[in-house]
């Protein structure tokens, strides 16, 4: 792919990604119900309601992690950060992906990102072992047949190239960050809510 398309769907991702993550923030300022600027004397760090909402956050990260990892590196958690995959099992038909050097490069930082997002949410709430992930070419193939509600051919393949890789990569996070801005009014505990 030429370096412009790719400065120009980069672009575009970031755009989308910046505005969901702002109106997630917009939303937590202006009807922040519970949380006050300072925490109140007697606050509840963690209210018990709020561990669900973050550990059912951490199966996304797991997943982005593993993903963005895998993709620019050939490896993932098991090898980056051991201890927090708890001993779960390895994902399947994760792999290293076709990527143009700055592409691979900006993948390589979202997964070390998502390194620090499992581990805010593992020593906040604690955590669980990784679920078993079906990250194959295959499995994200009958995703994108179903999006288009007929098979695709050939089949969609995120591995392939950089355009396809974050095509693939944009419906992953997108999920995730709409869960936060759907979860944030719910987070009572002023520390769940910084993380
Ligand atoms: C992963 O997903 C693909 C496509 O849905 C499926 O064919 C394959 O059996 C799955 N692999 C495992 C081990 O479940």
């Amino acid at each position: 792919m030429d370096t412009l398309l790719t400065n120009v769907f980069l672009s575009a991702l970031f755009m989308l990604m910046f505005s969901v993550m702002n109106s997630a923030g917009v939303a937590s300022i202006l009807e922040e119900p519970i949380c006050g600027p300072t925490y109140p004397p007697g606050a509840i760090p963690i209210y018990p309601d709020d561990v669900h909402l973050l550990q059912f956050s951490l199966n996304l990260e797991f997943l982005e992690a593993d993903y963005f990892l895998y993709g620019a590196l050939g490896y993932g958690l098991d090898k980056i950060a051991p201890e927090l995959v708890m001993g779960g099992p390895p994902p399947i038909g994760a792999q290293k992906a076709n990527l143009d050097k700055l592409v691979r490069r900006i993948i390589e930082e979202f997964g070390y990102q998502e390194v620090g997002h499992i581990r805010a949410i593992i020593t906040t709430v604690g955590g669980f072992p990784r679920p078993l992930l079906n990250l194959s070419a295959s499995n994200f193939a009958t995703i994108m047949n179903n999006a288009f509600e007929h098979p695709l051919d050939p089949p969609f393949d995120p591995y392939a190239n950089s355009l396809n890789y974050m095509l693939a990569s944009y419906v992953i996070p997108y999920v995730g960050l709409t869960g936060y801005a759907g979860a944030n009014p719910f987070l009572k505990g002023w520390k769940t809510k910084r993380v």
